[in-house]
């Protein structure tokens, strides 16, 4: 399915890191008419509500609803439904919820999608980027290496029926090898030539995560911190359909 999506726009999200509807709506003032699809991460969700979801989807834009769900199966089906009925694109789980928890979450999404809607993606998270080998071993203590325990989420998420993962850029080829091409991969970590790495480490330009074979790139800042989002926007499209050329 992913891959009919052959305009790049459709597959660049753009994160509304913010905390309130005010700074959302001056964000998205220099970017309408570009951008098709943007995030919605805990901090403006929790201080704005469902309404936030509405909103975006009034203006025309695709929304992934980035709340990393984890709990027992039951409450994760639960909110799965609830987050159905928003009429989000995208949703995500933990992948340490494991199987059950995450086949309970596509029925409580299945459950909760109107007749004849498009059942929103159903996307696990693996490892977060933030977590180091160190913290992995040590302190939730999971042997191995962030590599090998990326792969096995990815797969963990594929036998539970969900739709894809959210990794880093890099690890994409290692986990479309295992799960397959249609997996879907979303990826933040995005970082276009000359714009502030930030704090993030495993970082690669929109060309390169899409050359790895990612199918949806996560932008915050380098887009909504910039003075001129839509010329970086522009710019972005540009460098990524003449790469692809
Ligand atoms: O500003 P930046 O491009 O770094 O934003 C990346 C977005 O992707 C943020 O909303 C962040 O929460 C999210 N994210 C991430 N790493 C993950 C999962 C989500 O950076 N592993």
């Amino acid at each position: 399915m992913q891959q009919q999506l052959t305009d790049v726009r459709e597959r660049m999200i753009v994160a509304l890191d913010f905390s309130t509807m005010d700074e959302v709506k001056k964000c998205l003032e220099p970017l309408s008419g570009h951008i098709r699809y943007v995030k919605v991460g805990m901090e403006l969700a929790y201080a704005e509500g469902p309404a936030i979801v509405s909103y975006l989807k009034e203006q025309g834009l695709k929304v992934f609803v980035d709340l990393k769900v984890h709990d027992i199966p039951n409450t994760a089906k639960g909110a799965m439904k609830s987050l159905a009925r928003l009429g989000a694109d995208m949703v995500n789980v933990h992948a340490a919820g494991g199987v059950a928890m995450m086949a309970a979450a596509r029925e409580g999404l299945e459950l909760g999608t109107a007749a004849g809607a498009a059942r929103p993606l159903l996307i696990g998270v693996t490892m977060l980027t933030s977590t180091g080998m160190q913290t992995m071993n040590q302190e939730l203590a999971i042997p191995g290496s962030v590599e090998d325990v990326v792969v096995h989420y990815a797969m963990m998420t594929k036998q539970a029926g969900l739709d894809g993962v959210v990794a880093s850029p890099l690890e994409v080829p290692m986990i479309k090898q295992a799960a397959g091409e249609s997996f879907v991969t979303v990826t933040p970590g995005i970082r276009p030539l000359g714009t502030d790495q930030g704090d993030q480490t495993r970082i690669t330009t929109p060309e390169q995560a899409f050359r790895l074979g990612s199918d949806y790139l996560v932008i915050g800042r380098a887009i909504t911190g910039a003075k001129d989002p839509a010329g970086v926007w522009q710019s972005i499209v540009a460098a990524v359909e003449a790469d692809r050329a």
